[in-house]
């Protein structure tokens, strides 16, 4: 090996490099961040996400708005971070994809990490149709496309949209732009982990961070916006009590941190060796709740604007998920001054977060394929992108988002959940492998873990998650979800995320090759 020098500064302007005498070098031949502040940047960029904008604002007012933080601040604090900590480290000790990091725990393990790397498969052939979507819409603001009636230029015009368990035909309008989106992807999945996808970062979240101030600071300006504020922070306080309260809390703190689906494992698995752990998870996991709470804050006071508008309730105008960007959204767009500016900001803001959410997404089975199969990074994004793009055209008929909408909430309330459950069950019981990660991560970062991150592990989350699991189960085999036909239900919700767990032990059959391929 090379004679090596390392730098390391706390300070996220100069962050680490790895020099030889002979220039700048890997210290192995595995992919590398270039600096801390890339490997911040990636990490913040894959956590701040679709969830954070469309998702978090109508979780927390269905859940007791102001009521809401106190569930959700102890989900981030017992669960969130010390999960991002233990991902962190696994994936920096390993140096290795998902599946091959739990290899090295146990023989027995690798099946959960193919599990996990599935699931972010199954969501990267929808996630771009999102992406592609406000990519749109962007578009569409400049000149209020939508007209008077938003609801129903989103369904009728746009999506074209057929009743559940039929997909008619493609779309045009939807098909074409998400073969450029996938284009992007796989430019910025094909130039590596630091020429593209920390390169994509550096520029997009910056972005990201402008264009929402910007839009934050003139929501909370508009007639109105306290109105909406109010309702969003008032506690009622009746709901701390109910579990379903803090089932939203744990769900909506996974999938935003983007644990429990191989993500994390990956993109640590590229940090340098002598890299903090504990403190880029604590910033990592601030960062996407102050980003999550600034999209709270500006999502209301727009919907306090339209509030006083129509003289209706906010109660009547708060609506989650896809209603909320495409449906509500665009209605209130219509009615602010300067429209078309304010809507396209808030349509590229969709785009910039949903973008380096959708690479880290990616990256887990790229990393996962090239080690398996010793492929070179070219074919593995050629191979993996190129399948998760074929299946992601389905979504792009004109029953796309019936589809969307149920395998985004099966793989997510069965496949992350249920993942992340057997997750920690996995290294904290069966593999006692805790105390070991925490001699790992203490000799490496400036914050000390204690005790209460191992309680945390191995105790609060297995039992909060078992709970989450039992509710779940409880309310969807009582109730079909959306009231979609049941042998839909069945094969693209149920079939699909118990499916991929099958899958996933199906590819531990392969041994893995003598010598770790990094290309
Ligand atoms: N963490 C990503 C999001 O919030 C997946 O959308």
């Amino acid at each position: 090996m090379e004679d090596l020098e390392v730098t390391h500064s706390s300070c996220f302007s100069h962050g680490i490099t790895i020099k030889s005498t002979k220039g700048v070098r890997m210290m192995d031949n595995r992919s590398q961040w270039g600096t801390r502040l890339g490997f911040l940047l990636a990490a913040i960029g894959s956590a701040v996400g679709l969830g954070n904008i469309w998702r978090f604002p109508a979780v927390a007012y269905e859940n007791g708005g102001g009521a809401f933080f106190l569930p959700y601040l102890f989900a981030l604090l017992t669960a969130g971070i010390p999960l991002l900590i233990m991902e962190y480290t696994i994936g920096h000790k390993y140096r290795s994809s998902s599946p091959r990091s739990f290899s090295k725990v146990s023989k027995g393990m690798e099946w959960v990490g193919w599990w996990q790397v599935l699931i972010a498969f199954v969501i990267s052939t929808y996630y771009p149709i999102i992406i592609t979507w406000s990519g749109m819409y962007a578009y569409f603001s400049l000149r209020t496309q939508w007209g008077d009636d938003s609801t129903s230029f989103f369904l009728n015009d746009f999506l074209q949209l057929e009743e559940a368990g039929t997909f008619g035909s493609f779309v045009p309008m939807v098909l074409i732009p998400l073969i450029v989106v996938w284009a992007l992807v796989f430019f910025f999945l094909g130039r590596g982990v630091k020429k593209g996808i920390e390169f994509a970062n550096r520029i997009f979240i910056p972005a990201l961070f402008i264009v929402f101030v910007i839009i934050v600071v003139r929501a909370v300006t508009l007639p109105g916006a306290f109105e909406g504020l109010d309702a969003f922070f008032k506690p009622d306080w009746s709901r701390i009590i109910d579990g379903s309260v803090w089932v939203a809390a744990y769900g909506q703190i996974f999938f935003s941190l983007s644990i429990a689906f191989a993500i994390m494992i990956t993109y640590s698995s590229y940090l340098p060796k002598k890299s903090d752990i504990s403190n880029n998870a604590f910033i990592t996991g601030f960062a996407n709740s102050s980003f999550e709470l600034l999209a709270g804050i500006g999502v209301f006071a727009i919907l306090g604007f339209m509030a006083s508008q129509t003289g209706a309730t906010i109660d009547d105008v708060v609506e989650g998920g896809v209603g909320l960007a495409f449906m509500v959204f665009p209605e209130i767009i219509s009615q602010m001054p300067a429209s078309g500016f304010f809507g396209f900001l808030f349509f590229a803001s969709l785009f910039l977060a949903g973008i380096t959410s959708m690479l880290s997404i990616s990256e887990t089975y790229i990393a996962g394929l090239q080690e398996k199969f010793s492929l070179s990074r070219g074919m593995a994004v050629l191979l993996g992108g190129g399948l998760s793009a074929l299946i992601s055209i389905l979504y792009a008929t004109q029953g796309g988002l019936n589809l969307l909408d149920t395998v985004d909430y099966f793989i997510n309330n069965y496949g992350v959940a249920l993942a992340g459950l057997f997750e920690v069950v996995a290294i904290a019981w069966f593999a006692r492998l805790l105390k070991d990660l925490q001699g790992h991560a203490d000799s490496v970062s400036d914050i000390k873990l204690g005790m209460w991150w191992r309680v945390c592990l191995s105790v609060i989350t297995p039992v909060v998650l078992g709970f989450m699991l039992i509710q779940n189960l409880k309310n969807d085999l009582t109730n079909a979800y959306g009231d979609y036909p049941l042998d839909f239900l069945f094969n693209f919700g149920w079939l699909l995320a118990i499916g991929v767990m099958f899958i996933g032990t199906l590819l531990t059959i392969k041994k893995w090759p003598k010598k770790d391929h990094q290309a």
